[in-house]
C-alpha cells in the first residue's frame, strides 16, 4: 500500500521546484540526443524525465567526428564537444518528438557567456519543456563550458543571468573537476537554482603508446561509466549535505542498487547515462528495482530513503 492508502505501490514522486516528476529515474543529457536516437528501444515515457542533449544559442559542429569516444576499463572517455542543432531548431524540429514520449522533458543549455545562456532560456520559456538544466560543466569545449563550473562566482553569474529569463525550474549541472564542489553547489542554489545535478564527466586522457599521441582528436575528454561511480556517490553525499535544494545524482549507474546508493547518500533523483549504450532499457530496469526495494523494505515513499545513510563512526 502506498502513502495514500491505495494499492498503487510506494510513492516515487520527486519535487524539483514547481515540477513534480512521477519517479526519480531520468535519462542524462547527451546520451540519446533529443530523444530520436534511441526511439523504439525502450519505454522512455515510463521514466521520470528525459534530459535532452545540451544546446547552444547557435548550432555547433562539435569536435571532429573521428576519435570522439574511447572505451576504457569500466567506462568511456568522450569528447563530443557540444555538437548540437541550436536552441531554435531544438524547439521547432526536435521537441515535438521528445514530448511525444509522454513524460517530462528537460532541456539542457550552454553558452560562451551568461547572456548566451539567458537567451536560450528565454526561447525555451515559451515551450512545454518542464525544466531547464544549465550545463556549466562540459569539459570538452574551449570557451564557456567548464570554465564557469570550476568557479563559484562564475557559476552563480550564469544562474543569476538565466533566472529572470524563465519561469521554468532551473537545474545547475556541476562538474566534479573542482576542489570544493559544495562551494559551487551553494553558489548556484543561492543564485536561484531549484536543484543541482552531478556529476558531469571527470577530465581524462587516453594515450596511444605506438603513435605517442592522444587517442581522442580533442586530446582530452570526459570519463563516465562505472569507473566514476564511487567518486560520484561521494560528491552527491557532500552536496546533499551542503544545500537544501534537491540533488540529482549520476555517474556510472548500471542497476537499481547503484541508483539506491546515490539516493541513500542524498540524491532525490538519479540519471542513467553511459549504461544506455550497453542497455537502452537500463532506466526501466533501475526504476523497477527501486520500486521493488521500497516494497521489500516496507517504505511508503522514496522520500523516506533520500539521505537516509547512517555513517559509521570509524569502527
Ligand atoms: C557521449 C556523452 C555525451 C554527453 N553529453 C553531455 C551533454 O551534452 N550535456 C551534459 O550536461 N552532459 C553530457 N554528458 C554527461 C552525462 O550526462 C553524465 O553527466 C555523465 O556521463 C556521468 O553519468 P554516466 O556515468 O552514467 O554516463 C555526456 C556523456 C557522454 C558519455
Amino acid at each position: 500500500m502506498g502513502a495514500s492508502g491505495t494499492v498503487s505501490g510506494p510513492d516515487l514522486s520527486v519535487q524539483i521546484g514547481s515540477l513534480t516528476l512521477k519517479n526519480p529515474v531520468m535519462v542524462a543529457s547527451g546520451i540519446f540526443g533529443y530523444g530520436d536516437e534511441f526511439r523504439g528501444l525502450a519505454d522512455y515515457g515510463e521514466l521520470g524525465a528525459l534530459v535532452l542533449k545540451t544546446v547552444t544559442r547557435e548550432p555547433r559542429p562539435g569536435n571532429p567526428p573521428a576519435s570522439r569516444t574511447v572505451e576504457t576499463p569500466a567506462g568511456m572517455v568522450n569528447a563530443i564537444g557540444l555538437e548540437n542543432v541550436g536552441v531554435e531548431a531544438l524547439v521547432e524540429e526536435k521537441l515535438p518528438l521528445a514530448l511525444s514520449y509522454g513524460t517530462a522533458v528537460i532541456a539542457s543549455i550552454a553558452g560562451d557567456t551568461p547572456e548566451d545562456f539567458a537567451a536560450c532560456a528565454e526561447i525555451l520559456d515559451d515551450t512545454p519543456v518542464s525544466a531547464i538544466e544549465i550545463n556549466i560543466s562540459c569539459p570538452n569545449v574551449r570557451k564557456g563550458g567548464m570554465a564557469f563550473g570550476v568557479d563559484a562566482w562564475a557559476s552563480a553569474q550564469v544562474v543569476r543571468a538565466v533566472r529572470p529569463a524563465t519561469r521554468k525550474p532551473l537545474i545547475a549541472k556541476l562538474t566534479p573537476n573542482v576542489t570544493d564542489i559544495c562551494a559551487i553547489a551553494r553558489a548556484c542554489a543561492a543564485a536561484g537554482a531549484d536543484a543541482v545535478s552531478l556529476v558531469n564527466t571527470f577530465s581524462a586522457m587516453v594515450v596511444d603508446v605506438e603513435t605517442r599521441r592522444p587517442v581522442l582528436a580533442a586530446n582530452t575528454g570526459g570519463l563516465s561509466g562505472p569507473a566514476i561511480r564511487p567518486a560520484a556517490v561521494l560528491r552527491t553525499f557532500q552536496v546533499a549535505r551542503a544545500v537544501s535544494a534537491p540533488v540529482i545524482g549520476m555517474g556510472g549507474i548500471w542497476n537499481a542498487s547503484d541508483a539506491l546508493e546515490f539516493i541513500i547518500a542524498g540524491a532525490s533523483a538519479v540519471a542513467v547515462g553511459t549504461v544506455l549504450f550497453a542497455d537502452p532499457a537500463a532506466g526501466n530496469r533501475v526504476l523497477a528495482g527501486i520500486r521493488e526495494y521500497l516494497v521489500r523494505h516496507r517504505l511508503d515513499s522514496l522520500q523516506e530513503l533520500v539521505g537516509s545513510i547512517t555513517l559509521r563512526d570509524g569502527d
